[in-house]
């Protein structure tokens, strides 16, 4: 069996760390369970490039037992965890191609090769895969029967291809279902954004300024838990309903360049490019922190702190100095890729769960409908979404109510309405 990892011997710890996500996956073991005895993907060859996580182990773990042939690469290279990796494939015999670190050739390379198992069905993570088949391997096409995309900026290079009307098979939306962005995006992002910072720094958050760069479903959990944990947080947006909702949620909304000069931290969250840039390091404070949490390593201009910067060196694992001509210091930290994913450990397993239970139930969605799906970004259907919500509550030991059938005449009915 092919692969490339960095070291089978990680197997053992790796194996521990999945069975432990596991533990707080109740939702996506009960779908294996399912899978198990019904084999909806059986023969289903599937790529995936996902982060290499442990979740995504339990993830890989579920499809296979619902009998699809899955090879995985990494959506980061920064992302992998090669315990995980090593894992997959010594105790799961899963082909998996991602190293921590790989360099951007060899991150391409890998992609390159879990396409060389001429895929069925996709599953991305920022529309990498989709993106490679449709320019240069365009062949595999006729073979893929759908695939799903797992995050917002996939989902916006998706919807642009549909547009342009070169997208050639139909890819579920799984980042838009409510179980997933409301909950991964928010609390998944906040958590894990501001372990990755104290992790890579151990800076104390109470009583610093914390820049949050966008306002939308990641940086709204940014923005909540560095407030949890004591900062003084500032939001700078480019839409005005998502800088008025952050001024009511009573942060302080200004400018980025009027920002870039306030704060001890910075967060970026947008899915956009060089929102971070010369101009705003030119003003920064010494000591200033600049990281991103938004779209792979493009939200911060590297390429402007490298040109304004006299000395560069390391000086913890994941924080790179740059000192300015004016001896300032500009700490960059995961090289401006996903802090959560570089320094912790991404998502907690708990809200995992529910986005890749909406993976696990859209690709046998896509075995069962993907024929009539047409060449489309098409959301989850809502069934599954609320499926998925029931689950997760019940797992939590939690009931709601329901509507009495006086209630439901009351909501159906225009003529009772007054
Ligand atoms: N770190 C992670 O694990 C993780 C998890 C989920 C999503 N993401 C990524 O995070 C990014 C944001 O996702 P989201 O769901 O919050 O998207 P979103 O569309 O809800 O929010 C993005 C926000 O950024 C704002 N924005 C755009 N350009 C800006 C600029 N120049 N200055 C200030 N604000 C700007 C937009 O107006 C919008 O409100 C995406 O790239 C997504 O793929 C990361």
């Amino acid at each position: 069996m092919k692969h490339d990892i960095k070291d089978i011997s990680l197997a053992p710890k790796g194996e521990l760390r999945i069975e432990w996500a596991e533990q707080f996956m109740p939702v996506l073991r009960s779908i294996r369970e399912r899978f198990e005895k019904e084999k909806p993907l059986k023969g289903i060859r599937v790529a995936a490039c996902l982060h290499v996580t442990t979740e995504t182990g339990v993830l890989m773990w579920t499809l296979k037992a619902g009998g699809a042939d899955v090879v995985v690469c990494a959506s980061n290279p920064l992302s992998t965890q090669d315990d995980v990796a090593a894992s997959l494939v010594e105790h799961h015999q899963i082909p998996v191609f991602a190293i921590k670190g790989e360099d951007n050739d060899t991150y391409y390379e890998h992609i390159g090769a879990v396409l060389d198992h001429e895929p069925m069905m996709t599953m991305d993570d920022g529309a990498d895969l989709v993106c490679t088949i449709h320019s240069e391997r365009p062949g595999l096409i006729e073979n893929i029967i759908g695939g799903t995309e797992e995050t917002t900026t996939g989902v916006i290079r998706l919807r642009s291809m549909e547009a342009g009307e070169v997208l050639m098979y139909p890819i579920v939306a799984v980042n838009d279902a409510d179980t997933k962005h409301f909950f991964d995006n928010r609390y998944g992002t906040g958590q894990s954004t501001m372990d990755g910072i104290i992790r890579a720094t151990n800076f104390l958050l109470a009583g610093s300024t914390v820049v949050v760069v966008g306002y939308g479903w990641c940086a709204r959990g940014v923005a909540m838990r560095a407030r949890g944990l004591g900062a003084n947080v500032i939001v700078t947006e480019i839409n005005p309903l998502r800088a008025l909702e952050a001024a009511m949620d009573g942060y302080r909304v200004m400018p980025i360049m009027e920002a870039a000069k306030q704060g001890n931290i910075f967060v970026t969250l947008t899915g956009d490019m060089h929102v971070i840039g010369e101009e705003h390091f030119k003003v920064m404070k010494d000591g200033a922190i600049v990281c991103n949490s938004g779209h792979f390593n493009v939200e911060i201009d590297i390429d402007a702190l490298e040109r304004l910067s006299v000395n560069k060196r390391r000086v913890r694992e994941y924080v790179d100095e740059y000192t300015m001509e004016d001896d300032r210091r500009i700490n960059l930290l995961g090289e401006g890729r996903l802090i959560n994913l570089a320094a912790a450990e991404g998502h907690p397993a708990s809200v995992m769960d529910m986005s890749f239970a909406n993976q696990a139930l859209c690709a046998e969605y896509i075995v069962q409908q993907g024929a009539e799906l047409g060449k489309k970004v098409v959301p989850v259907p809502r069934e599954i979404d609320e499926q998925i919500a029931s689950l997760k509550l019940a797992s939590m030991g939690m009931e709601i109510d329901e509507l009495t059938d006086e209630q439901k005449k009351y909501l159906s009915e225009w003529t009772m309405g007054t």
